[in-house]
């Protein structure tokens, strides 16, 4: 049976809507650090077995940046490669924002980073940090400046260096975690190509749900915060599981009714990468068949902003998504916030 809206229980309503002119992802890039660290590392780390940590979540590794990397390392790598694969000059980027959790520091914003490396000179910049759902977000206001005639390029990056965040005595954290970075250059597309629909959508009543205590203005950070562990990230991760499942089911139907689409017409699902169980529930809620589930989260963890490019740089690659391919996109994260994209690659 074809899935639709009507049939899905009452619907969170997000901002659903579509570009006035059609803008695509020219070319994307991915940067992933080379060290390993795998569940067998983690058990001797913390309290935990490869066991747990691959049926609970389906991670068996995650890539972790160097000490000497920043946010801003990967993200520099990743837009290269997006760059070079397109051969678009840095210099006619219009605009660079960095969807991360874990800028560089607090200011300036990881985006000025990138754009003085780059040397993308005649390019906007800004951070973005909508958590795990930042790369859609990016992607929307991106395009929707393409499409609107402000801007001819913009190159949205998703980086993220969450083991600086992650509380390495936690358990229940640790396992989830990953580093990484990937890059999507925008550019005006042919009719009825790139991005077809979107869904925008939080909850903000879910906040405390996953967040860092201290170190803002809420709570500046003091040795006591430090010693209350209050600089690292914190979770309920199952009121977090049971928000996603439904979410990404809803945000999914939503999407594909804004564009015309049937569940049907999905060529690949490139969902968040956060755990393999809420990617399965969220398939089978759709009733669609693992084969046209992009899955990466055994390799790389939870990179939050960076795992949808991270996904679609590999489905590209792999050639699981080709020329007039339907992809949809389809996220949620801190806030608690959700977003999706339907695109014909
Ligand atoms: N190893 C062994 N045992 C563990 C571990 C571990 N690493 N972690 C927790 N446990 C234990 C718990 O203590 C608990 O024990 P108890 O029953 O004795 O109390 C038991 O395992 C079950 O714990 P649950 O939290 O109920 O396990 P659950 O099946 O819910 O899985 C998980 C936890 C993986 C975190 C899951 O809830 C999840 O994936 N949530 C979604 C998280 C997410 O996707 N976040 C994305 C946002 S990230 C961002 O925006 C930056």
């Amino acid at each position: 049976m074809t899935k639709s809206l009507t049939n899905a229980r009452a619907a969170r309503k997000g901002r659903q809507g579509a570009l006035s002119a059609p803008v695509g992802i020219a070319s994307l890039g991915a940067y992933l650090p080379s060290r390993i660290l795998t569940n067998f590392d983690l058990e001797k780390m913390v309290d935990t077995t490869d066991e747990w940590i691959t049926t609970r979540t389906g991670i068996s590794q995650r890539r972790i940046a160097a000490p000497e990397q920043a946010t801003s390392d990967l993200a520099i790598a990743a837009a290269r490669q997006a760059l070079e694969r397109a051969s678009w000059p840095a210099e006619k980027l219009d605009l660079i924002i960095v969807a991360t959790v874990t800028p560089d520091m607090f200011f300036p914003s990881t985006a000025s980073l990138v754009q003085s490396a780059l040397g993308a000179s005649r390019a906007g910049t800004f951070d973005l940090m909508v958590g795990c759902t930042g790369f859609i977000y990016g992607l929307v206001m991106a395009a929707s400046g393409i499409a609107a005639g402000a801007f001819e390029s913009a190159l949205v990056i998703g980086a993220e260096c969450l083991s600086r965040i992650t509380d390495w005595e936690d358990r229940s954290t640790c396992v989830l975690f990953g580093d990484g970075a990937a890059a999507a250059l925008l550019r005006p597309a042919p009719p009825g190509r790139g991005l077809l629909s979107f869904v925008l959508g939080n909850d903000g009543a879910g906040a405390d749900r996953l967040k860092i205590v201290a170190g803002g203005s809420r709570v500046p950070t003091t040795e006591e915060t430090v010693r209350a562990r209050q600089h690292f990230l914190a979770m309920e991760g199952n009121e977090v599981f049971k928000f996603a499942v439904r979410v990404m089911e809803e945000a999914s139907l939503q999407a594909l009714e804004r564009a015309g689409l049937q569940v049907s017409d999905i060529a690949l699902l490139v969902p968040h990468q956060a755990n393999i169980r809420i990617m399965d529930a969220a398939a089978k809620r759709l009733n669609l068949p693992p084969e046209r589930v992009l899955s990466n989260v055994d390799r790389y963890g939870n990179t939050s902003a960076a795992s949808i490019p991270i996904a679609l740089n590999e489905a590209v690659e792999s050639g699981r998504l080709k020329e007039g391919d339907i992809a949809l996109c389809v996220s949620f994260g801190a806030g608690l916030s959700w977003a999706a994209v339907a695109l014909r690659w």
